[in-house]
């Protein structure tokens, strides 16, 4: 299959055996039997072979109508129409406004709030739950029973192939309107309090182990375990910017998880 995959993001003109290599590759993104990302012995790894055959997959497709009726009108490539779920998939999908693309696993026990959008290459695992107006970008690796809230972004990270997608493992609170971009890796019940954004390029002030997070060319940036952020901010450097009074916004570890965060995080369980 590898093989095959990286044939196909070598070519240009593509015909039906091509086109069979890509819908079984899709096949097992569906099922989850390959990933973009996967752990190995603790250290998230990039399977760049299946970000090509994402790609590939953009280059074969051809622009489709993929109307509902003469109101819903909608066009995208014939290659990545929307994810086929059973109610034998166990995959609780509520009225409304979402979309889940083929190419995308959600397994068995998630909960999908409209609208919310789960792009080509995502892993969306157990017990998860996306609610609504939350984005899971493309290849996005999100763990079991997380809690994605109302509005959380989780970027997709296509290109280049060799970049880390973002990383939610489980367990792990993102609060609403969060934005988590650029292969950050937010490691075991890690709580993202509401309206922390975290990119590769900001830092993170661990007020408990005093230290500074942050990402690099090479590494993304890392929350630990059970880290609990918030939103803050920090005087700028600039001496001009200081004569103003400006400060940037800085997110901050302000402690590990513990009993209190616990019950924070008590969501709507019930409703499950
Ligand atoms: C992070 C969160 C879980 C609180 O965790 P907690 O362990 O109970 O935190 P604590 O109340 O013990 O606060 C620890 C410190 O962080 C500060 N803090 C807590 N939440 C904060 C927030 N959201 N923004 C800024 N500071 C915050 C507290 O003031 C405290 O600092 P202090 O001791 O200097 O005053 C909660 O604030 C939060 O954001 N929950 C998610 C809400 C949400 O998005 N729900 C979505 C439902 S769809």
């Amino acid at each position: 299959m590898i093989e095959t995959i990286e044939g196909l993001f070598q070519k240009d003109q593509f015909d039906a055996k091509d086109r069979n290599a890509l819908e079984s590759f899709l096949d097992q993104l569906d099922e989850g039997t390959v990933r973009a990302a996967e752990r190995v012995e603790g250290q998230w790894k990039v399977n760049t072979w299946v970000k090509k055959g994402i790609l590939a997959g953009f280059r074969m497709g051809v622009l489709a109508d993929r109307s509902i009726d003469e109101n819903f009108r909608f066009f995208d490539k014939d290659t990545f129409p929307l994810k086929s779920f059973q109610l034998s998939s166990g995959v609780r999908i509520v009225p409304g406004g979402s979309a889940v693309r083929r190419g995308s696993y959600v397994a068995e026990g998630v909960t999908c709030m409209p609208p919310m959008y789960i792009n080509v290459g995502a892993y969306v695992d157990e017990g998860t739950m996306v609610d609504s107006h939350a984005l899971v970008g493309s290849c996005a690796q999100i763990g079991k029973r997380v809690h994605l809230s109302a509005a959380a972004q989780i970027g997709g990270v296509l290109e280049p192939v060799g970049a880390l997608p973002v990383i939610i493992e489980d367990e792990v609170l993102v609060g609403g309107n969060c934005g988590v971009y650029e292969g950050t890796i937010v490691r075991r019940g890690a709580v993202l309090a509401a309206g922390v954004i975290l990119t590769r390029g900001t830092p993170v002030y661990d007020l408990t182990r005093e230290t500074v997070l942050r990402g690099d060319d090479e590494n993304p940036l890392e929350i630990p375990e059970g880290a609990v952020v918030v939103p803050g901010t920090r005087p700028v450097s600039s001496a001009y910017g200081k004569t103003q009074g400006l400060s940037l916004y800085t997110p901050m570890i302000v402690k590990y998880r513990d009993q209190k965060t616990e019950k924070s995080v008590q969501l709507e369980e019930r409703l499950r």
